[in-house]
């Protein structure tokens, strides 16, 4: 069996596993399959859209091209499917445009000061593409690269592996990194992303997902009146170019609790400082899970009260960049939306920004002979 074919198995087993446990085990269930289209070229190679449903009626969408995510149906509270995501009608946008939709994020999810770190005594230098800082990986990420994808499903799953082996000195950063990730969507209405990667040299990683949410459907007016759980006591203060000052500060008192549900817009034009500096949330919160679990710990839930529809995220990661889309300004549109100020917001599940930097946060530095893991549930529903 080949290694890929092997990867392939191992995961469909495991989520076998989790899938029956969660949904009852032995359960009878229609096999689903993974529909395949084409979705143009980028780079001289085909793009495919492949399209995952489950039993439920749950509908995912997602291309090789930096395994973007296109859509996400889910019901509402009537049983109503509407698209929860941003994104766009067709390639071109999403090489040129895009504020990262849907897309897979590395090397290095979130910014990196200066563009700079060193490691081993070695100094390495970054393409900047935030003012002075990296951000999200470089000028051309994960998120703007053609993965290898092969769709997999049993009866009770189905998704898509994606590889990518980024080479030595790629975006200035150091080893050979090969990167699997794989999507799953099970039965019960949850997306399951797993990351994988090893190098041959000591380098960092951080990898994350970039899905913009708008939970009343995309297009629904902007995500203010969504209620947002965060479960972390802390989040990463940064300066006035989004870059983490090492600190860690409590979230009582500030516009940053958000331990009991809270909506978006409830604290997000206060004056404060932090809330000034990224026009709104765009921070890193220190997620309440204990350090090193490998199981995913709940990290925040989002409620959008109108639908009735939820979004559950869970994860193996230390920490969760929430986004309020700040920089939407009206200039995008896609899938017959104009993308205007705060329509959707990310939750990203990753190591805190600027870690290379920071040695007394989380280490992000992957060596030769380890294997990078990371887990990362998105758990849909509704409440009446
Ligand atoms: C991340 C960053 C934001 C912004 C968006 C893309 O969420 O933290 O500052 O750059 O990506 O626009």
């Amino acid at each position: 069996m080949t290694t890929r074919a092997a990867t392939i198995q191992r995961i469909v087993g495991l989520m076998v596993m989790i899938s029956s446990t969660a949904c009852g085990a032995g359960a009878p269930r229609a096999p689903q399959s993974v529909t395949q289209e084409p979705f143009g070229t980028a780079d001289g190679k085909p793009i495919t859209v492949y399209t995952l449903k489950n039993a439920s009626g749950m509908e995912v969408r997602a291309i090789n091209y930096g395994g973007i995510i296109l859509s996400v149906k889910v019901p509402d509270r009537q049983g109503k499917l509407a698209d929860v995501v941003l994104g766009f009608d067709s390639i071109a946008p999403y090489e040129t445009n895009s504020p990262y939709f849907g897309a897979i994020i590395g090397r290095y999810g979130n910014r990196i000061a200066k563009g700079q770190f060193t490691l081993d005594g070695q100094s390495y230098t970054l393409p900047k593409n935030d003012g002075p800082n990296t951000l999200h990986g470089g000028t051309k990420g994960f998120n703007k690269v053609v993965w290898d994808a092969e769709p997999f499903d049993s009866a009770t799953v189905r998704g898509i592996v994606f590889h990518y082996t980024s080479p030595d000195g790629d975006q200035g950063f150091p080893g050979n990194l090969k990167t699997t990730v794989t999507y799953t969507l099970t039965d019960d209405d949850r997306l399951i992303f797993d990351y994988q990667a090893t190098t041959d040299r000591a380098t960092p990683v951080n990898l994350t997902q970039h899905s913009y949410f708008n939970l009343g459907g995309n297009g629904s007016g902007d995500i203010l009146g969504h209620l947002v759980t965060i479960n972390a006591d802390r989040f990463t203060p940064i300066d006035s170019l989004l870059i983490p000052t090492g600190k860690l500060q409590d979230v009582a008192g500030t516009p940053f609790d958000f331990r009991t549900p809270t909506a978006i817009g409830a604290r997000i034009e206060q004056p404060d400082q932090q809330l000034k500096f990224a026009h709104g949330y765009d921070d890193n919160f220190v997620l309440n899970q204990p350090a090193g679990d490998t199981t995913p710990s709940l990290a925040a839930t989002v409620y959008e009260p109108t639908s009735g529809r939820v979004l559950e995220i869970f994860t193996t990661e230390p920490g969760l960049q929430f986004y309020s889309g700040n920089f939407l300004d009206g200039t995008l549109s896609g899938k017959g939306v104009v993308y205007k100020h705060r329509y959707g917001f990310a939750m990203e599940t990753q190591h805190f920004p600027d870690s290379p930097n920071e040695p007394q946060f989380p280490g992000t530095i992957l060596q030769p002979g380890q294997e990078y893991h990371s887990r990362t549930i998105y758990k849909f529903s509704v409440r009446a």
